[in-house]
């Protein structure tokens, strides 16, 4: 595809030789980006028709994920004959990363002028009656990251001043995606997602802090991304999929394998809303 003058004016010069690189690669302009959470890139890759498959690291600037659970490659390609995009794998801030390396994905998909977002994760239950293996679209988050979102980038700052923030998850989407899934038949919760940097899971004490700031569920992505998106004027819808859950009272230590391995198990569930909220959009 052609590079278009109508790119949105944010100033992100970091990305453009991404931009243009991918670019090069669409056959069709995407519908939607999809980014897969720890362990759930297979899932949602199952799903798609895929017509490029690029290594993050063949493309320029791109930030590398270093994690187990993320295998870093952009997928191109259709889902029920929609075009859409997949970041399959993405950066987190406990790798090291820098917050202009954690909204790259954002930002190009700003730049490539795709009209909405999805973004997956895996995260752990903070509310007593969620059970592994929910899924929760998430209504509003808490950030608990510590990390304002601050960029060099004077542009970027100014969007995210003017964001309405309690609409970064859209609103009017999140309406359409729940009445959807109850003509689905597909159980999904809603809630409140607390961001963390992490890398180490909460303490009980934390557990009972964070059920107190309002917290359905806990992970350690997602935000920087949806913000960044959602302020440069990209619909965001944000998904968890609770693999673990968080007790008061210690019942057992929480393992990124054990994260991994539940994610595994989201395959059916989340392959199913993904496909029904592609084909409504
Ligand atoms: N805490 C933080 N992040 C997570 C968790 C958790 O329990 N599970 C998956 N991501």
């Amino acid at each position: 595809m052609q590079s278009t003058s109508q790119k949105r004016d944010n100033g992100n010069d970091g990305v453009h030789s991404a931009v243009e690189f991918v670019l090069n690669r669409l056959k069709s302009q995407p519908e939607v980006a999809i980014v897969a959470g720890s362990g759930l890139s297979e899932p949602l890759t199952n799903i798609i028709t895929i017509s490029d498959h690029i290594p993050y690291k063949d493309i320029p600037e791109f930030p590398l994920p270093t994690v187990v659970g993320h295998k870093g490659a952009l997928i191109i390609g259709t889902i029920d004959g929609h075009s859409v995009v997949l970041f399959s794998g993405r950066k987190h801030l406990y790798e090291g990363a820098s917050l202009e390396q954690v909204v790259f994905s954002a930002l190009l998909v700003s730049e490539l002028n795709i009209p909405r977002l999805i973004l997956t994760n895996a995260a752990g239950g903070l509310n007593p009656e969620f059970n592994v293996g929910d899924l929760m679209l998430i209504s509003e988050a808490v950030n608990l990251m510590f990390r304002p979102f601050i960029f060099s980038d004077i542009h970027l700052s100014e969007r995210l001043l003017r964001l309405d923030a309690s609409n970064v998850f859209s609103k009017l989407w999140r309406e359409r995606v729940n009445a959807l899934a109850e003509k689905k038949g597909i159980h999904l919760r809603n809630g409140v997602y607390v961001a963390t940097t992490g890398p180490s899971y909460e303490t009980p004490a934390e557990v009972r802090f964070l059920r107190i700031c309002g917290g359905d569920a806990i992970g350690m992505s997602t935000l920087p991304e949806a913000y960044v998106a959602a302020a440069l004027g990209v619909e965001v819808l944000g998904i968890s999929f609770i693999t673990n859950l968080l007790a008061e009272i210690p019942l057992k230590k929480t393992s990124h394998e054990e994260v991994i391995q539940a994610s595994a198990s989201a395959g059916p569930q989340l392959a199913k809303l993904i496909r029904v909220i592609i084909n409504e959009m």
